[in-house]
C-alpha cells in the first residue's frame, strides 16, 4: 500500500476483522492478521501488517474485532414503566384493549409529560449505558410519547443532551404520529395536520431530528393519515421509516417504498406485494424480535421473501415501556435467530452494515473498511456467532469510538 502514515496515526495491529465489508468473500467479511489504521476518528485502511510504520502500535494479539453495533430503533426516553400493564396483559387483557381504555403508549405519553428533562435524561442514560457496553456505538432514538410541541422537543433534546454527553453518536427520529393524544381523541387527522403543519416544520427548524416515523396500524394511524405525514416530511427534504404491518396489513410498507423511506420496522404481516415495494424503494427491513416475544405474536416477518427479493434486513431492540423493555441487542440478535430464523451472519450484517443503511449511513458506519468511521469493538472471543449464541455472557474487551478507546 502507498499511504505515507503520519505521527498521529493509529495502528490496530494482527487483528481477526469481522469487516461485515460485503466486497470481502469470506463469512462476516472476515480478514486473518491484518491491520486497522485509524486517523482522526476513521478508518484509513485495512491491510496486512506494514513494515516500520512509524507510528503508535496496539497490539491486538490475533482477537476478533467487528463494527460498533448500530441499534436502528430505540424508543431510549420515556418517563415510567408498564410493569402494571404487563401484569394485565398476562391476566388475558390484550395490547389493543388496553390501549382502548387510555393506556399503553398513552399511559407512558402521561408519565413522560409529567418528567422533567433532566429525569428522563437519568432514566435514558441507564439503558443507554447498557446498550454501549454491549458495543453499540450508533443509536437511534425516537420522540413519540410527548405528542405536543413542547414535550416532542423535551425528549428529543434530551437525546441530544446524550449525543453530546456519552461518546455514542444517536440518530433522532420525530415519532410526533405515534399515537393520538387524549386533548384529540377522536380526532385523529386534526392530530395529524397539528404534526404536519406545527410540530414537524417547528422541530425540523431547530435540527432536533434527522428522520420522521409514524406508527401505520389499527390502533395508530391509517395509510392516509401516515401519508400526509410523509408528505410533510418530503416537502421539506427529510427522509421517513414507519412502524408498519406489525399487527396488521394495512400497506404501511407499499407507501414506505413508494416514499423511498429509509426502512420499514416490525412487519410481522408484511407480504409479498409490500416486500416487493420495499426492494423498489430501496428501503430496509427492521426487524424488532423484543416485540414480537413480548407481545407473545405468532406472524413471524416474511424472512425467505426479504431474502429472495434482496432486501437488507436490520436487527433492533425497539427498546420501548411497552412493548420491548430489552436494553440488549445482542438478546435481540439471538431472538432475531431463534425466532424469526435468522442465521448469525445475518444478525450481524442486521446490527452493523444494514442498520448503517436504515439509518441512511451506509456509506460512513457499520464496516470495517477504509473511508469509514472509527468505531469499532474488541472482543475476547474467537467467533462472532458467540454474542449471538449467548446473549447474557458479555465478551466486549476494548470499545473503540471515533479511534478513542475505552477498555472495560
Ligand atoms: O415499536 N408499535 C408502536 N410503538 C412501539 C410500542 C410503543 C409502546 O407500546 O409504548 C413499538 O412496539
Ligand atoms: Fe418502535
Amino acid at each position: 500500500m502507498t499511504t505515507t502514515l503520519l505521527p498521529g496515526d493509529v495502528i490496530w495491529r494482527n487483528g481477526r476483522l469481522a469487516t461485515l465489508d460485503p466486497a470481502i468473500d469470506t463469512p462476516y467479511g472476515l480478514l486473518e492478521h491484518h491491520d486497522l489504521i485509524v486517523r482522526h476518528g476513521k478508518i484509513l485502511a485495512v491491510t496486512p501488517a506494514l513494515a516500520n510504520p512509524g507510528c503508535e502500535i496496539i497490539d491486538l494479539q490475533g482477537r476478533l474485532v467487528t463494527p460498533g453495533l448500530i441499534d436502528c430503533h430505540t424508543h431510549l426516553v420515556y418517563g415510567g414503566n408498564r410493569a402494571q400493564e404487563w401484569e394485565q396483559r398476562l391476566n388475558g387483557v390484550s395490547y389493543q384493549q388496553i390501549s382502548a381504555q387510555g393506556g399503553g403508549i398513552n399511559a407512558t405519553v402521561k408519565a413522560t409529560r409529567a418528567a422533567s428533562a433532566e429525569q428522563l435524561q437519568h432514566m435514558a442514560q441507564q439503558r443507554l449505558n447498557a446498550l454501549m457496553r454491549e458495543g453499540v456505538t450508533t443509536i437511534e432514538v425516537k420522540s413519540g410519547y410527548g405528542l405536543n410541541l413542547d414535550d416532542e422537543q423535551k425528549m428529543l433534546r434530551v437525546a441530544q443532551r446524550l449525543a453530546q454527553t456519552n461518546p455514542v453518536e444517536i440518530a433522532a427520529t420525530l415519532l410526533a404520529a405515534h399515537a393520538t393524544p387524549p386533548e384529540y381523541k377522536g380526532d385523529p387527522d386534526g392530530y395529524i395536520d397539528y404534526v404536519c403543519d406545527t410540530i414537524l416544520p417547528a422541530l425540523w427548524e431547530q435540527k432536533l431530528f434527522d428522520a420522521v416515523d409514524a406508527f401505520c396500524e389499527n390502533v395508530g394511524f391509517s395509510v392516509a393519515q401516515t401519508e400526509r405525514v410523509f408528505a410533510a416530511a418530503q416537502a421539506l427534504g427529510i427522509p421517513v421509516k414507519g412502524h408498519v404491518e406489525q399487527l396488521s396489513n394495512l400497506g404501511g410498507s407499499a407507501l414506505v417504498g413508494k416514499y423511498h423511506g429509509l426502512s420499514a420496522d416490525h412487519i410481522e404481516y408484511l407480504d409479498e406485494q409490500g416486500v416487493m415495494a420495499l426492494r423498489q424503494g430501496g428501503s430496509v427491513a427492521v426487524l424488532l424480535p423484543g416485540a414480537f416475544y413480548f407481545l407473545r405474536e405468532t406472524q413471524r416477518p416474511p424472512v425467505d421473501l426479504l431474502r429472495q427479493h434482496n432486501v437488507p434486513i436490520a436487527v433492533a431492540t425497539d427498546i420501548n415501556p411497552g412493548t420491548s423493555p430489552f436494553a440488549s441487542l445482542h438478546l435481540a440478535m439471538n431472538m432475531a435467530c431463534v425466532q424469526f430464523g435468522l442465521t448469525p451472519e445475518e444478525a450481524w450484517a442486521g446490527v452493523t452494515r444494514h442498520a448503517a443503511r436504515a439509518l441512511g449511513k451506509q456509506h460512513t458506519h457499520g464496516q470495517l473498511a477504509a473511508g469509514f468511521v472509527a468505531d469499532f469493538i474488541v472482543w475476547d472471543a474467537e467467533q462472532p456467532v458467540e454474542m449471538v449464541y449467548e446473549p447474557c455472557r458479555n465478551p466486549l474487551r476494548c470499545r473503540v469510538y471515533r479511534g478513542e478507546a475505552r477498555f472495560l
